[in-house]
């Protein structure tokens, strides 16, 4: 990478404004994908204009898919239907992209043709197994290093057949991967989560018009069938929402409102954690727009309590806990979380870089293998390292709301991954925040 980009973020101040995020992630990946298969046209709005979800843009246009725009949002994509993908002449790069390279091993197990995935360094170390192994039960012939990362060769031609998978871990991206080959395969394939986890592939696929049977914790769908393109419009993503709702609850006198927030209960729990310690946060106009609920969400300071975080929500607000931690070194008494060891294989090891930098700010905070122990306490100001991690990044600048002093942040430059213009909006809200290039 060339150039760095630091923040260095003022302390003390308030939120205050409206604000649309940016739209959400994993939408903007799911509706690439399913309008590439699909026949004939899907245009999009509130398309997520970031590095993770163009990716996954670039990778059908080297599938021979062709796309007008990104255009403020909007995309045409002119769908090549089931079997009209093309083999793509070189490895697809997917960047940082956890989301593109998983769901991409299960739609590729299905072509005719071989292909090749690659990441940068983060991707290159997350395992990859979770979705090659139930591929490969599927029938698919799939090779990763043998640590069982990225780079991932797939070889086409493959006869998938359906398979009932009782998943070990609660996962979108697992169950996903395997729905999407399952559009491919022979007969059934079925997918049972050991917990909710976010429902927008089955949502959007029901979009496309192509049936998908939920019986409680299972999804199952019939491969053989074909999607019909549709008009999609993306909400803004609660992730990213979520920085404002940590930040305004956070610091005295803020009053935020998010619009067209993205309120899926399958992504909600970020809402209900900070409602249990005791945030203000009001869900104004909840409305349907194309098959996902959406509302404005209002949020003002409040006082913050330590909880005990329940492991069912976790799964509903993976996301979001390096920004909840922050709202728990702002809390008054300790915070827990348990059950959320997939933190430590998400962009980086969030439980390990958060408690670092939580620590290096002067805050009781004690890992523990799937979660952390957080005493509430006063932030000071200090130097952290995001290590590449987009959400890492965002959540210590909003950290800097309540510290004594300037907080600066190395590595942010991958904050372009999922939240493209996060700098300019947050000082908009009234965040002090510079963001310095180096080399
Ligand atoms: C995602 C699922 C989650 C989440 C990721 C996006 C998706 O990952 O952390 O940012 O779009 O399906 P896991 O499925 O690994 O939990």
């Amino acid at each position: 990478m060339s150039v760095k980009i630091d923040y260095v973020v003022a302390p003390g101040g308030a939120l205050r404004g409206r604000a649309r995020v940016p739209g959400d992630k994993s939408i903007s990946h799911r509706a690439i994908m399913l309008g590439s298969i699909a026949e004939g046209v899907t245009r999009i709005r509130g398309f997520l204009e970031a590095e993770d979800a163009l990716a996954t843009l670039a990778a059908f246009r080297r599938m021979g898919v062709a796309v007008e725009g990104p255009d403020s949002g909007r995309l045409t994509i002119y769908g090549v239907g089931m079997h009209g993908l093309k083999a793509p002449s070189e490895p697809l790069d997917l960047g940082n992209s956890g989301t593109s390279m998983r769901l991409l091993c299960g739609l590729l197990a299905g072509q005719p043709f071989d292909s090749v995935l690659i990441g940068d360094a983060s991707l290159s170390r997350r395992p990859m197994r979770r979705v090659t192994e139930p591929l490969k039960q599927m029938g698919a012939k799939i090779e990763t290093t043998p640590e069982g990362t990225a780079p991932i060769r797939i070889f086409g031609g493959r006869k998938l057949t359906g398979i009932h998978y009782q998943m070990p871990v609660a996962s979108a991206q697992v169950k996903s991967a395997l729905l999407l080959a399952g559009l491919y395969a022979e007969g059934e394939t079925c997918v049972v989560e050991p917990a909710p986890t976010r429902d927008h592939t089955e949502r959007m696929l029901l979009g496309f018009g192509y049936p998908v049977r939920r019986e409680g914790k299972r999804v199952c769908l019939q491969g053989g069938g074909k999607l019909q393109g549709c008009d999609l419009d993306v909400p803004a993503d609660i992730s990213s929402a979520a920085f404002f709702l940590v930040g305004a609850s956070i610091a005295p006198g803020s009053e935020v409102l998010l619009e067209h927030v993205g309120i899926n209960p399958t992504r909600t729990g970020v809402l209900e954690i900070l409602r249990l310690m005791g945030a203000k946060i009001e869900v104004l106009d909840p409305r349907s727009i194309g098959g996902e609920p959406v509302a404005d969400l209002k949020v003002s300071y409040a006082p913050l309590q330590g909880i005990r975080i329940p492991e069912a929500l976790v799964p509903l607000a993976i996301d979001e806990f390096p920004v909840l931690f922050v709202a728990a070194a702002c809390a008054e008494g300790e915070t827990v979380l348990t059950g959320a060891g997939e933190l430590r294989v998400k962009e980086s090891d969030r439980i390990q870089v958060m408690a670092d930098g939580l620590k290096a700010l002067g805050i009781d905070a004690r890992p523990t293998p799937d979660g952390m122990v957080i005493r509430g306490g006063q932030l000071k100001g200090g130097r952290v390292h995001s290590h590449g991690d987009h959400r890492i990044a965002m959540a210590f600048a909003i950290a800097a709301l309540r510290a004594q002093g300037p907080i600066e942040i190395e590595d942010c430059a991958n904050v372009a991954t999922s939240f493209p213009g996060f700098a300019e909006l947050a000082g908009r809200l009234g965040l002090a925040l510079e963001a310095v290039r180096r080399g």
